[in-house]
């Protein structure tokens, strides 16, 4: 007969253990991976018709749910870094808040310090559009960030002078974006540079002059299990989850995003800073592939 004594110890054990490792995760998660965000270099390459913006740097950075677990520690110090790798154009691909506009001042206190030769711009993210959407595009507006909800802008790369549009759509899930009504009235010839919050409605882009779709609102999945990925994906983000994307047609560049929602927790999916880089194709890579 077995010791009833031994069987109860092991299964304290083992209990102790699956709690203890839980914990230590949740803490990691938590007080260090959470806080320690990464800088994301990302290449893109260019279409041969379009080289002159070859160079162009935009800084991303999105999801920042400043309201429910603001860390002014990490946000500061991401825009110090953004600011270090000298971009020409800084977007923010929405949700500022989760539910209100609390976090909003502080937030623009950090942004006001941002250095970017072209500007500030961003669009709207479901959350923001379902709970304060006047507030939270005032208050950026306010901070030197231009909203773009549903309206383009048309710029020029600062090093080559070439002209490209700077767009930005209401949300997928909580607005109405509108791609053929921004667009309307803009250069048929000038490249799109595209902000729309959420990834997974790339797929319904059919505008020949979009050339990169820059996304957030997936977080990345943002607690994520080693060989699996991603536990849980919101809806319109659970085909494109985070990296780059599509082909000669289009990109689509999505950001893990820098802050976190729901638990304030990041695991194997660490905040994002994102630097995406337009390059031209030069001879050499030509020559390489013949
Ligand atoms: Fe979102």
């Amino acid at each position: 007969m077995k010791d009833p004594t031994r069987l109860y110890n092991r299964r304290n054990f083992l209990r102790l253990g699956f709690y203890g490792s839980g914990a230590g995760m949740f803490g990691y998660g938590s007080l260090i991976e959470r806080r320690t965000p990464r800088i994301e270099r990302v290449t893109c390459p260019l279409p041969a018709r379009h080289a002159g913006l070859d160079g162009l740097k935009i800084a991303v950075m999105s999801d920042f749910h400043h309201d429910e677990f603001h860390d002014d520690t990490l946000i500061g110090g991401a825009v110090e870094t953004m600011n270090s790798l000298k971009p020409d154009v800084v977007f923010f691909p929405g949700d500022f808040i989760s539910r209100d506009v609390s976090g909003m001042d502080a937030l623009v206190g950090h942004f006001q310090k941002i250095e970017a030769r072209v500007g500030a711009f961003a669009c709207l993210g479901n959350h923001d559009q379902w709970n304060a959407p006047k507030g939270v595009a005032k208050r950026l507006e306010q901070g030197g960030v231009s909203v773009l909800k549903n309206a383009a802008t048309e710029l020029r790369a600062p090093r080559t002078g070439e002209r490209f549009v700077l767009a930005g759509l209401e949300s997928a899930w909580s607005g109405d974006p509108d791609l053929a009504k921004t667009l309307r009235g803009m250069n048929g010839d000038v490249p799109v540079l595209l902000g729309w919050h959420e990834p997974d409605p790339f797929d319904t882009i059919t505008d020949g002059r979009v050339l990169l779709q820059m996304a957030g609102h997936t977080h990345g999945g943002q607690v994520c299990a080693p060989f699996y990925g991603a536990i849980r994906l919101p809806q319109y983000g659970r085909k494109y989850v985070a990296g780059l994307y599509g082909d000669e047609r289009a990109r689509l560049y999505v950001t893990r995003g820098i802050g976190s929602m729901g638990v304030p927790v990041r695991f194997c999916c660490p905040p994002e800073i994102s630097l995406v880089t337009l390059r031209a194709k030069t001879g050499d890579e030509d020559a390489n592939r013949a």
